[in-house]
């Protein structure tokens, strides 16, 4: 009776997601399931690329405005600081050493989906800030989001670094907005990273590296089908391929098949065709100015209350606050 296929299987959320995108038309994939262990590893190695300026833009804000930054979230009651998406926390270093330097009474609660990631960096806080409180919380944004809101000891400061928003569409972006507004309460903030509009080439070379670290990244998609759903992608047969429309800010990513192909998911049951130059759409990282960032605050009922930008303006840090 042990491993008989069945055809009444409970699916993933996983082999579900996979198998709406794959048999839509035109196809699409999540981008949230590039993220396994060696889509992590992929995207540590992107931010240490030359063209990926959205790492160093944000490092650099925070290095040169984090005095200012850790008196804005100070509180003399003590306050809880919640990061969605800690991924290494290199960044997040310079504002909790400068927080622990100014002996502020808060607790550090980074949120991630990967324990693994999660574990890596407990440890390495625990070594390098032994004086900082950790409490780290595993679990997808929304899930912990709903946690929150009835964590309301003491000021909560929420903080999504990276431009993580920006693979969500408007609407989309609007909605993780406003169930972030619904944890706040009076005195609460939401310290946010948006990617800003730019010289159209410097947004698409940063998703369109010549070493070929993005297109191995993005094409992890299907390294991860082909291994946890037993398919038999021609990886090699698929080219990664980049658009940036400096009209709505948005750079999208494909994956364009190269010949007719069929490929065979074994375990989604399923045989899916592509026609040459047929597209898998990926991912999409939106770019923002401020009349666009504001236009999403009040739809999300939220209030900009101040702005932090790199020297050249090209990535911008927005404190919201309640409306
Ligand atoms: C982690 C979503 C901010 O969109 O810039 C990097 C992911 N994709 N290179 C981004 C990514 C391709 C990144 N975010």
């Amino acid at each position: 009776m042990k491993s008989e296929q069945h055809p009444i299987t409970v699916k993933s959320t996983f082999e579900k997601d996979v198998f709406e995108g794959l048999t839509a038309y035109p196809k699409y994939l999540l981008s949230k399931y590039i993220y396994d262990k060696r889509g992590d590893a992929l995207f540590q190695e992107i931010m240490a690329l030359p063209e990926y300026y959205l790492t160093r833009a944000e490092y650099d804000l925070l290095d040169t405005n984090k005095r200012d930054i850790a008196a804005l979230f100070e509180d003399p009651d003590g306050f809880d600081l919640i990061e969605l998406g800690a991924g290494d926390g290199k960044k997040t270093k310079l504002v909790l050493s400068e927080l622990l330097y100014r002996k502020a009474d808060f607790t550090y609660i980074p949120i991630d989906i990967s324990l693994n990631a999660l574990d890596k960096l407990t440890l390495c806080l625990k070594q390098e800030l032994p004086e900082l409180e950790v409490q780290p919380g595993q679990g997808m944004y929304f899930d912990v989001l709903k946690r929150l809101s009835s964590y309301n000891r003491r000021k909560k400061v929420i903080m999504v670094l990276g431009s993580n928003i920006g693979n969500l569409l408007h609407p989309k972006a609007i909605e993780f907005l406003k169930k972030i507004k619904d944890s706040l309460s009076r005195n609460d903030l939401l310290f946010m990273g948006f990617d800003q509009k730019k010289e159209p080439s410097v947004i698409l070379n940063a998703y369109n590296d010549p070493t070929g670290v993005t297109a191995a990244f993005n094409k992890n998609l299907l390294v991860r089908i082909n291994r946890e759903l037993d398919a038999n992608f021609d990886i090699d047969n698929f080219k990664h391929w980049e658009s940036y429309d400096p009209e709505t800010g948005t750079a999208k990513s494909f994956l364009v098949a190269q010949t007719k192909m069929e490929v065979t998911i074994k375990k989604l049951d399923l045989t899916i065709t592509f026609d040459p130059w047929e597209t898998i759409h990926t991912e999409i990282s939106q770019k923002y100015d401020d009349r666009t960032v504001s236009w999403l605050a009040n739809e999300a009922d939220l209030r900009i209350s101040r702005i932090f930008q790199s020297p050249d303006g090209g990535y911008k840090n927005y404190v919201f606050t309640m409306k």
